[in-house]
């Protein structure tokens, strides 16, 4: 039976999201790659595992993460069965619905509709009664917004979902959800957004003032570019890696303009004794207001890396003036 380590709470610390009473770990983990039914099931379970023991409460997941869509879901449901059921209560298990996933007009985008049933089917696969929050995963242009986040409100009113937020809200859209949420009280905490060195498109959006000033949590996903801020592809595309395997990430994105400024980082990292993902990883967490790093890790090894990182604290303002010369 998986007895998590004594130590899990002296590890990583915790950070409040916006003015919420829900504090989240500085390193979260997601679903999204390596926890599909394509995946090897004890290779998922050592990672999960090993971010538990380390303080990493929040698994994030989303309808659609697999592949094949739906079995990253599975996987959190075995997890729970065979690990983590009795630690439920010390976990925090997000979902989400809005990109496509079942044929017809009602699985994909933002109706009512296609929420509702999204998460009860979410529930049913991770064999949950709840989750603790739950997203409207990209706005949808044709819905009324307002109907979405009703579902929203209908969602956590009904008792399947704790906390609400939305995902890749661009500030203005972000800014209407956030006002009808507020009228209807409901309990709404984070948005999830992409956000890491080489992509800084939200930051100069305005998104993180939005955030601030609302005090609603940021969450970054692929803080680490999904491998290229660490040293996956620095020296060519490993056979193992996201790009070779057929992932999200092509290797048309791995231009030498950003493999230069990778390089550059790296060693600019390993000059101040850190890796390039523990400092790319740093640097998302000094964004305005933002609650938590949400990772991607293929191993074992990738997840430590990360939370060692946090432990060798923060850099000197100097540094992170040149960090900033470097990304602009
Ligand atoms: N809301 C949304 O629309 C949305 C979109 C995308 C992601 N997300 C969420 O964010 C989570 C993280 O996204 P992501 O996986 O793109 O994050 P990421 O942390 O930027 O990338 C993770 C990948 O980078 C590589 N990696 C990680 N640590 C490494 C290390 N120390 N050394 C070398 N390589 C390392 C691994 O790739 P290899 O496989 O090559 O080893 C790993 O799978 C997802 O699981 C999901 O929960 C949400």
């Amino acid at each position: 039976m998986y007895s998590p380590s004594n130590e899990r709470y002296s590890v990583i610390p915790y950070r409040r999201c916006g003015a919420s009473g829900l504090k989240l770990p500085v390193i979260s983990l997601g679903f999204w790659h390596n926890f599909g039914s394509v995946d090897r099931y004890e290779n998922c379970r050592e990672i999960a595992r090993a971010a538990f023991d380390h303080g990493i409460t929040h698994f994030d997941l989303a309808n659609n993460y697999g592949p094949v869509p739906g079995s990253a879901e599975q996987t959190m449901g075995r997890l729970l069965k065979d690990d983590f059921g009795v630690w439920r209560d010390e976990l925090v298990i997000s979902t989400k619905a809005g990109y496509h996933m079942w044929e017809g007009p009602y699985g994909d985008f933002g109706s009512r509709k296609y929420l509702m049933a999204s998460c009860d089917q979410s529930l049913k696969r991770m064999g949950l009664d709840y989750v603790d929050i739950f997203y409207h995963h990209r706005p949808d242009p044709e819905t009324p917004l307002e109907e979405s986040m009703l579902a929203l409100d209908a969602i956590v009113r009904s008792g399947k979902a704790l906390y609400v937020g939305i995902s890749n809200y661009p500030a203005p859209e972000a800014a209407r959800a956030i006002a009808m949420l507020r009228d209807m009280k409901t309990p709404f905490i984070i948005h999830q957004m992409r956000c890491n060195m080489l992509d800084r498109n939200h930051e100069r959006q305005g998104l993180f003032d939005l955030l601030e000033r609302e005090k609603v949590g940021g969450i970054a996903f692929s803080p680490l570019a999904q491998g290229i801020l660490t040293d996956r592809y620095l020296n060519g595309i490993p056979n193992d890696s996201r790009v070779a395997r057929g992932g999200y990430l092509k290797a048309a994105q791995l231009t030498d303009e950003v493999l230069d400024k990778a390089r550059r980082l790296n060693e600019f990292a390993q000059k101040h004794g850190r890796s390039l993902a523990q400092l790319a990883l740093l640097w998302v967490l000094k964004r305005p207001g933002m609650t938590s790093a949400l990772i991607g890790a293929s191993r074992t090894s990738q997840l430590l890396e990360a939370v060692e990182g946090i432990g060798k604290g923060d850099l000197e303002t100097e540094a992170w003036n040149e960090v900033e010369k470097m990304i602009s």
